[in-house]
């Protein structure tokens, strides 16, 4: 198993209308990106997170799939970005 779990963190951006990329996603990745560095799991076993293309649940964003779980996330802020990496069972 490379990762335990893949994050996509959608940072679709329209020029009209609602998109994740409008509600910050790019800062919620950062945070995500930065938590998982900081806390030595952005390796092999640990947790991968990437940009995604739009989920089509814009007005709902930022949205965040979580696998292999395929769970779906709305995740406003920092805080709630780590809370989502802290819920992740992570196998030693
Ligand atoms: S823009 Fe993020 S779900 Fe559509």
């Amino acid at each position: 198993m490379r990762f335990q779990h893949h994050l996509f963190i959608c940072t679709n951006s329209r020029d009209t209308g609602d998109c994740c990329a409008n509600r910050d996603s790019l800062a919620i990745l950062k945070v995500i990106k930065d938590t998982l560095r900081e806390r030595g799991l952005d390796s092999e076993g640990g947790i991968m997170a990437n940009k995604s293309g739009c989920f089509g649940l814009c007005q709902q964003g930022p949205n965040i799939v979580v696998y292999p779980e395929g769970s779906w996330h709305q995740v406003r802020s920092a805080r709630e970005a780590i809370a989502l990496i802290d819920a992740l069972p992570l196998a030693s």
